[in-house]
């Protein structure tokens, strides 16, 4: 599939089937939005890796009781980590750390849908609720969810 190919066929998929994403699979996506680029080369975000039940539904409640998170067998959730470009940008790499964890995620869904996964972008959630649920780390700031599975 050619790259053109590949974005066409990108779409949201918000219900998926009760079977997990593999391993390889997810690797794949892991090492492709690593792959993405970042702003001094300095990597200012975070992904987390959420394959629990009880946490990817309380994810879903953070997220407006959006079903798609829950549903999902895996959710990504990307973290913009300001204090890791601010160091040598200052104000400007909070909003780079920002840009950092986006294009990381761009990447993730390109990847998921070049593997046959479908993937949703969900921007709507509590971020306090999200930090919370994602046991994420102080300096930790959630931007992105995307939950991932079988379309
Ligand atoms: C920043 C951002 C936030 C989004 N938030 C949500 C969301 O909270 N829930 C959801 O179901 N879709 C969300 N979407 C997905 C968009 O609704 C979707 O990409 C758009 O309708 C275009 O459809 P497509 O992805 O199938 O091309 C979001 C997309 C972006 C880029």
């Amino acid at each position: 599939m050619s790259f053109f190919e590949l974005i066409k066929k990108r779409h949201s998929t918000r219900s998926f089937q009760k079977k997990p994403v593999d391993k390889v699979s997810l690797d794949k996506i892991l090492t492709a939005a690593e792959s993405a680029p970042s702003a001094g080369n300095l990597n200012a975000y975070e992904i987390t890796v959420v394959k629990d039940e009880g946490q990817k539904k309380s994810l879903s409640e953070a997220a407006l009781g959006q079903t798609s998170v829950a549903l999902a067998s895996i959710v990504l959730v990307f973290s913009a980590v300001a204090g890791k470009s601010t160091c040598k940008y200052a104000k400007r790499g909070e909003l780079y750390s920002i840009q950092d964890a986006t294009i990381a995620c761009s990447y993730a869904q390109l990847a998921a849908a070049d593997l046959n996964l479908g993937s949703v972008w969900v921007g709507a959630f509590n971020e306090a609720e999200v930090s919370v649920a994602a046991k994420l780390k102080p300096g930790s700031r959630p931007i992105a969810l995307l939950p991932i599975g079988h379309p």
